[in-house]
């Protein structure tokens, strides 16, 4: 709820992901155009990109109305019928973690997808009839974190999709900009920059340490943002200059220090440090693996130097993990 007022409302307000901007803004142009439904879209990447924020702008663009739920709350066929019968034309309805939805739910949307239809199963045993009913031309957008998660069936009938990338940190720099301004709080170039460098790349977590750096400056200080209130309220927080949080390093120094820098499979990493393997996959590694800390191998994931040096380790002796 406190992220809906840092959300941008229109793709012009929207910082980063550029080639995703410019595709989308013409395809809602040429459904618009055409008086359509847009496309289905699938987005897929990392927690904290902008699925969600971007379902909600491709409604509002559309000048559609948007339904938001989500794969594992859509347990019975009943539960999607329900939803994408109420449904108004050239609406649009968000599933997040559409890669839990249940075999059942996943096969009435199907034909919901490709026709506007639903095929659904009324009564039981000799007395049960099948139905169709029309839908509304709508969009679906679903999200998930990997596209490697969906069935092959249920990922072809997106004509649209994008996978999110992490933001610079300029992008991210220009978003707590906006942000600070939104929240009424004064902050200078630096600040904004010490912020960003630390946000793992991902908007949602710039926007919770600008939130956390405001309480200090707050509290501590003036109630103004610059680099030195930024430095030591995220130095509180256990943010460190790399932006790895307290599981990051741990994850690390697991890889580091239990298995010799790897290769370790994520099963056994996930047992070490006491986390799921979903999380692991989704959540840590992925930025970790594009900041060039950890690399996947067949064998397993592994250390790279960078890793050494951000935790202050001493390099192993050759042989030992990628050395
Ligand atoms: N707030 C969160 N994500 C954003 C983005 N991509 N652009 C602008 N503001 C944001």
């Amino acid at each position: 709820a406190v992220d809906r007022a840092l959300r941008p409302r229109l793709l012009a307000d929207y910082i980063g992901q550029a080639r995703l901007r410019e595709s989308l803004s013409l395809y809602i142009d040429a459904a618009k155009g055409r008086d359509e439904a847009l496309d289905h879209v699938l987005l897929f990447g990392p927690p904290g990109l902008g699925k969600t924020t971007l379902a909600h702008i491709i409604a509002q663009e559309m000048g559609a109305g948007l339904k938001v739920t989500s794969g594992p709350v859509l347990d019975k066929p009943g539960d999607l019928a329900a939803i994408l019968t109420n449904l108004q034309p050239h609406d649009v309805l968000f599933v997040d973690e559409i890669h839990r939805l249940s075999p059942v739910v996943e096969e009435i949307l199907y034909p919901a997808l490709e026709d506007y239809e639903l095929d659904i199963l009324i009564g039981e045993g000799p007395a049960a009839r099948s139905i169709k009913i029309s839908l509304p031309p709508f969009t679906l957008i679903g999200a998930t974190t990997r596209a490697g998660l969906l069935t092959s069936p249920l990922r072809d009938r997106f004509g649209i999709s994008f996978h999110l990338e992490f933001y610079s940190d300029a992008e991210l720099t220009q978003i707590v900009t906006r942000s600070a301004n939104i929240l009424g709080t004064t902050q200078d170039l630096r600040g904004a920059q010490e912020i960003a460098r630390r946000a793992r790349g991902t908007p949602r977590i710039a926007n919770r340490l600008l939130r956390r750096v405001r309480d200090f400056a707050q509290v501590r200080g003036n109630g103004e943002i610059d680099q030195g209130t930024a430095e030591a309220a995220l130095t509180l927080m256990e943010v460190d200059q790399h932006g790895f949080d307290g599981q990051d390093r741990k994850l690390l120094q697991a890889v580091i220090e239990r298995f010799a820098g790897g290769p370790v499979g994520v099963e056994s990493l996930a047992a070490a440090i006491g986390e799921e393997r979903g999380t692991i996959e989704d959540v840590l590694e992925p930025f970790l693996i594009q900041r060039g800390y950890l690399i996947r191998t067949p064998r397993g994931r592994c250390a790279t130097e960078m890793s050494y040096l951000a935790l202050g380790l001493a390099l192993p002796k050759v042989g030992g993990g990628l050395f």
